[in-house]
């Protein structure tokens, strides 16, 4: 099986994901702005993983750090995870994870600053193990939603790739398979970056989960002859509403599910909970390269100079959402109050 992320030695390791399907190819990082620029550019992406690998880039860098007393050591920490926040803006799993490491160095302030390291590390290593744990559970209770040989459509890469292992939106779908049931699956290949294509078909693939790949505009065609029962997506950063950020075209998928009365479930960890965020609209949306709209794999598809817009996120209402299925249970409306009971409960 293959490793999205881990902590090796004294470095972090990444399998590069803008190589697959064609090729495994490992990253090893023994540097935080190496690790920074692995999630700018996509090395590593999807909301979970891309915490973790920020978490693993702030000990990282924090294990390189000279400074002797606790001061001098925050200063410069403080500089660690600045760059690391600044890679990528949508998805809140980056912050809250930054600020989980944030907080461990507070806390451990009086620590000898070796050992402040090694806590660090720990911190990381504990937030890769818990982000597996957490999607297994997601599994177990949004397997229970999905019926036996039913066909679930997904959309972008909400699997293994995108989280320390397992998945959300897939960990549902495994944690429905491992339950005995049989399920089929239809992947949306998401354009501009393939995520759909290039890397949820593979790792089902991969599973021998029964997987079709479909073009984004084909969805609508599936859903109107009676194809999928159910659609089951991940998240960036659900609002304390219960608006959804996730992949581009997410939207479309969901006011397509509503028309044809399909149940339109987001599975995501409580770290994708931003109950700072009263509504979708606040939600930073990441606007990446316009060549990724005009080039597949380096080769022009649009007249060159033309207008182009490239948001690398969308924001689909609450009341497309039919439920939100994380570690705690699956919420339904109405979602500000649910998500907010979610951090109450244990
Ligand atoms: O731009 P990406 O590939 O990082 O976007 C990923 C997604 O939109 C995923 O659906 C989301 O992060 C959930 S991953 C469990």
């Amino acid at each position: 099986m293959f490793k999205t992320v881990e902590w090796k030695g004294s470095a972090v390791v990444m399998i590069d994901q803008r190589l697959l399907p064609g090729e495994e190819v490992y990253r090893r990082y023994t540097g935080y702005k190496e690790v920074a620029g692995a999630i700018k550019e996509m090395v590593v992406r999807g909301a979970p993983a891309i915490g973790v690998a920020a978490a693993m880039g702030v000990a990282l860098g924090a294990s390189k750090i000279k400074a002797k007393d606790y001061q001098t050591f925050r200063k410069e920490f403080d500089k660690v995870a600045d760059l690391l926040a600044s890679t990528r803006p949508t998805a809140v799993n980056l912050f809250w994870a930054i600020e989980r490491m944030k907080k461990v160095a507070a806390e451990n302030r009086a620590l000898p600053i070796p050992e402040l390291k090694e806590r660090l590390i720990k911190e990381a290593k504990e937030i890769h193990r818990d982000d597996i744990e957490i999607n297994r559970t997601i599994g177990k209770h949004g397997g229970r939603l999905l019926k036996d040989r039913s066909t679930v459509l997904t959309h972008c890469n909400a699997g293994a790739l995108a989280t320390a292992g397992y998945g959300t939106a897939l960990g549902v779908i495994r944690g429905a398979i491992e339950a005995g049931k049989k399920i089929k699956v239809f992947a949306d290949e998401t354009r501009p970056f393939l995520q759909g294509s290039r890397l949820t078909a593979w790792e089902l693939k991969k599973d021998k989960i029964d997987v079709t790949l479909i073009t984004d505009n084909m969805a609508g065609y599936m859903m109107k002859k009676g194809l999928i029962d159910a659609v089951v997506v991940g998240a960036d950063r659900i609002a304390a509403n219960g608006d959804v950020a996730n992949k581009i075209g997410t939207y479309s998928v969901a006011v397509l599910a509503r028309e044809h009365k399909i149940p339109f479930y987001v599975a995501a960890p409580l770290s994708t909970i931003d109950l700072k965020i009263g509504h979708g609209d606040e939600i930073p949306i990441e606007e990446r390269d316009t060549s990724e709209v005009t080039h597949v794999k380096g080769n022009r598809i649009a007249p060159r100079g033309i207008k182009v817009r490239n948001p690398a996120f969308d924001v689909t209402p609450n009341s497309l959402v039919t439920g939100i299925i994380t570690e705690r249970g699956v919420v339904r409306r109405p979602y500000s109050k649910g998500l907010k009971g979610l951090f109450r409960k244990g």
